[in-house]
């Protein structure tokens, strides 16, 4: 019964944070009392965002990058700077974090700045995300 309350207090904790799905799945599979393990996959599943949701709060939180970068992220917004679609995903993750602590682009980082300071750490994640999964429809 211990086990039982540890595992479910350990499932409220991780989902408390961002899941990773690939590795709770793995964590439910290996569990081998069968009620544990159903309850397990229950928790997951409720956690996890459903795609319409995901959609709608990508879309939201990105509504204003079309403006200067254009619907495709195809505009370079300063001479000598790629465009936006051009970047991997990992690059465009070290820009939104760097203009969020202030330490990436040049003179005229401050729009960058005063855009992605209002975001939330998990807000940033979305939009990183949903560019990602932008991307992958497209393809
Ligand atoms: C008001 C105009 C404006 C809006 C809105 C805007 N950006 Fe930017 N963005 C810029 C400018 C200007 C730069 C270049 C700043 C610099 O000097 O680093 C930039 C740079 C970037 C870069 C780094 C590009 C590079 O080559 O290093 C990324 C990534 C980026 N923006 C993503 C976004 C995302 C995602 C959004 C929406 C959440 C967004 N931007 C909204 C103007 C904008």
């Amino acid at each position: 019964m211990n086990k039982l309350l540890l595992i479910i207090l350990l499932g409220i904790q991780s989902f408390s944070m961002k899941i990773d799905v690939t590795h709770e799945l793995q964590k439910c599979s290996n569990i081998k009392y069968h009620p544990s393990r159903l309850m397990c996959f229950d928790t997951l599943v409720r956690n996890i965002t459903p795609l319409s949701e995901f959609e709608t709060l990508g879309s939201d939180l990105t509504k204003e990058c079309s403006h200067c970068h254009g619907a495709k992220y195809e505009l370079s917004t300063i001479a000598g700077k790629k465009p936006v679609s051009k970047m991997s995903i990992d690059e465009i993750k070290i820009a939104l974090y760097g203009y969020k602590n202030g330490t990436y682009g040049g003179k005229d980082s401050y729009t960058m700045e005063n855009l992605i300071k209002q975001f939330t750490k998990d807000e940033i994640e979305t939009i990183i995300e949903y560019i990602q999964f932008k991307r992958d429809k497209n393809k």
